[in-house]
């Protein structure tokens, strides 16, 4: 019998994760979740923020919001960004589907694996995705030269980066980036989708905004739900050029954003300090979880600018076997990945979460391998061992057997996903 009463059958419904509104429904009394599903700012908004908001509760579930032109308005004079420029959406993910909808007309290019709504949105509207496979030997590191060169082999009219990108948290440096926007001046269109990269501690300003906004065929994505701890509300905004910031913000339902959002989005300039604080509490939790998963024998973790890692599993365990015995038993719950382009089930995406999360994350994680499975490192302590950095350590240099492997030749139409031996 689990130890927490959920029927972990919700799992396997559907080609999404199963939510946090799911899984508690099914958890017994007094089961205590913890999600290291879905990648949010777990520091902010502060306990104050969450009072203040319970406060108001009422008058902002009773009564209409401002319309969303007097809502967009705000966040960029909060954030300082000229108002024509910016349009905010119901989450950055209403803001892809318009911008399938209306800017992609023919082909978009897009690194795999990513976010699964960049490859499922244009393709679910008759859109030529041409994927351009990250390769497992080069830690899922995205080579700007080489997708450029992919880009112009296929002729696409779109091309999209993650940076950060989901689920590896690879970043990319911004004179990177502005080079590989000014290299595809000439496509319809260049969207970065920056929604992680305010977790990232890589340089003092990341994100090519500025840079996008005065180029004639770039668009930026931000996700304030990721940012802010928020996802429930749903927002999140793109910056570009007036001309396509317009024709998107027109096409938006004039009561788009809710009251939530609005009064979000009034706090905000007031609590920068503590936002600030939080990313840099979040940049520590991920120092400190990425040593503490590299200690687990056998595990492999990538190097991650986000706020979750990508994990692959020991070639004996089973990712969804993992997902459910955590979620069984720990009442912890995971991405696995076997659901994503260019993934499979051996690779897990995990939260950046406080260090006492973590410690009961990786008891679930070894209290699953000391039940299933024999290795006799087990038996040890396996905490004990020395880390290694997989992607970080020049030393190792031996590669494993069951790397996914995709032809070297990235020629044809059809992208092909060899899988060696992953269990
Ligand atoms: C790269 C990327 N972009 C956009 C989104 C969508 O975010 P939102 O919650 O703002 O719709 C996600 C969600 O995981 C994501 O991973």
């Amino acid at each position: 019998m689990a130890r927490t009463g959920i029927d972990t059958s919700i799992l396997h419904k559907g080609s999404h994760s199963a939510s946090f509104f799911d899984v508690a429904r099914a958890a017994g009394e007094g089961v205590e979740i913890v999600d290291f599903c879905i990648p949010c700012n777990p520091y902010f908004p502060t306990p104050e923020m969450f009072d203040e908001l319970s406060r108001d509760l009422k008058s902002i579930l009773k009564y209409y919001p401002s319309d969303s032109s007097a809502i967009t308005k705000k966040l960029a004079s909060v954030l300082n960004l000229h108002p024509q420029t910016v349009a905010m959406a119901n989450g950055s993910t209403e803001l892809i589907t318009w911008i399938d909808h209306l800017l992609i007309k023919e082909s978009v290019a897009i690194p795999i694996p990513t976010f699964g709504r960049w490859t499922d949105q244009p393709m679910e509207t008759g859109k030529r995705v041409d994927m351009f496979p990250l390769q497992e030997r080069d830690g899922f590191r995205l080579d700007l030269e080489e997708y450029v060169q992919f880009i112009r082999e296929r002729k696409s009219r779109v091309a999209v980066v993650c940076n950060v990108n989901n689920p590896d948290g690879h970043y990319i440096p911004r004179r990177d980036v502005i080079r590989f926007m000014d290299a595809l001046s000439d496509l319809d269109l260049v969207v970065v989708d920056e929604s992680f990269i305010d977790f990232s501690d890589a340089e003092r300003y990341p994100s090519v905004g500025p840079d996008a906004v005065i180029r004639p065929n770039a668009v930026v994505l931000k996700s304030l739900g990721k940012n802010f701890g928020l996802h429930g509300i749903r927002f999140g905004y793109m910056l570009a050029n007036p001309a396509i910031a317009g024709k998107i913000a027109k096409m938006l339902p004039k009561w788009n954003l809710n009251s939530l959002a609005e009064k979000v989005v009034h706090m905000i300039s007031d609590h920068e300090m503590e936002y600030e604080e939080s990313l840099r509490l979040l940049s520590r939790d991920r120092r400190s979880m990425g040593r503490e998963l590299q200690r687990i024998q056998g595990l492999t973790v990538f190097p991650s600018q986000g706020n979750f890692f990508l994990v692959k599993l020991p070639s004996e365990w089973s990712g969804v076997a993992l997902r459910d015995y955590l979620v069984a038993n720990h009442g912890i719950m995971t991405r696995e990945c076997g659901n994503k382009l260019g993934m499979t089930s051996q690779f897990m995406r995990l939260v950046v979460r406080p260090a006492a999360d973590v410690d009961r994350l990786v008891d679930g994680m070894l209290d699953y391998a000391q039940r299933f499975h024999t290795r006799s490192v087990y038996d040890t302590d396996p905490m004990e061992s020395t880390p290694r950095a997989r992607w970080t350590d020049p030393a190792y240099d031996d590669q494993p057997d069951n790397l996914i492997q995709y032809p070297a030749q990235r020629a044809g139409n059809e992208y092909t996903a060899r899988r060696a031996a992953v269990g």
